[in-house]
């Protein structure tokens, strides 16, 4: 069974019909990269993806989005435990700026109650060490978030979305506001997360999206004011090098070839 699954999904931003008839599967254990010209709802799509949509006034999401066969979207569903199981890292890295490095990382466990310091400290190591940031920020885990490096933060926001043990990661364009050099590490961690999480990731760098997913899809929408929607998915290899829709390969042949 697919960890996740979109049926038939539209979404709204009140009048306005903003992405159309969305159908996809995402496997367990694997990367999925959303690519497309901008305006055209990868962002959206992500977003609805654990109930953060709604939070916008007039804002909704018809057809269903399963998570373990389950539509997320049920009568009975709780949005904050699925937001707790599917998590979320934004384009720009934003830590509390003046609460401590261990403190970021926690915050969402203190939230949903654990108060033991022990267990704390536990989670806070073994989350900056799966966000590859444990080795920097050892010596000073008391000092404040906001005095890390824009990568380092980017980092500390992934160990953050980690420490609360979410089945889901989606990232919507993480590196977008980095270096090279840690746009690379972040890459580097997005292979090593897979190993536990699913990911769906939102990337402009094509190149990006070709080395750090297993499947693609992109996205287009015909004019502004139109819903967008999904072209084509697939293998990112096969998007790449071998796409069986023309506007597919003319988008990545424009942006990548
Ligand atoms: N809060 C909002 N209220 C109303 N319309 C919105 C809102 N957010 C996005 N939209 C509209 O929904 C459509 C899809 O936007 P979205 O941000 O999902 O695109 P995107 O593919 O992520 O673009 P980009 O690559 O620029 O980030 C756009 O027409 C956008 O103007
Ligand atoms: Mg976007």
């Amino acid at each position: 069974m697919s960890k996740l699954k979109l049926n038939d999904v539209n979404i709204y931003y009140g009048d306005f019909h903003a992405v159309q008839n969305v159908n996809l599967e995402v496997p367990a254990r694997s990367v999925t990269a959303f690519i497309g010209p901008s305006g055209c709802g990868k962002s959206t799509v992500l977003r609805s993806i654990n109930r953060m949509h709604e939070v916008i006034p007039g804002a909704y999401v018809e057809g269903e989005i399963l998570l373990d066969g389950e539509n997320i979207y049920g009568s009975k569903i709780d949005p904050v435990a699925v937001r707790n199981t599917i998590g979320m890292v934004f384009q720009k890295a934003n830590p509390f700026p003046t609460m401590s490095i261990e403190d970021n990382v926690v915050a969402g466990l203190r939230l949903s109650g654990e108060k033991n310091k022990k267990k704390l400290k536990e989670v806070a190591e073994q989350s900056l060490r799966g966000a590859n940031l444990w080795e920097e920020v050892k010596d000073r885990l008391d000092k404040p978030g906001g005095g890390l490096s824009g990568g380092q933060q980017q980092r500390l926001c992934i160990a953050r979305a980690i420490a609360v043990k979410p089945e889901v990661l989606l990232m919507d364009e993480p590196c977008s506001a980095l270096d090279p050099i840690s746009t690379l590490a972040v890459e580097d961690l997005i292979h090593e997360l897979k190993e536990e999480f699913t990911i769906v990731i939102v990337t402009h760098n094509m190149q990006q999206a070709a080395r750090v997913s297993d499947q693609t899809a992109f996205y287009s929408l015909e004019a502004t004011g139109k819903p967008g929607r999904l072209v084509e998915l697939g293998p990112t290899k096969k998007i790449f090098e071998n796409p069986d829709n023309k506007e597919t390969e003319d988008y990545i042949s424009g942006r990548f070839g």
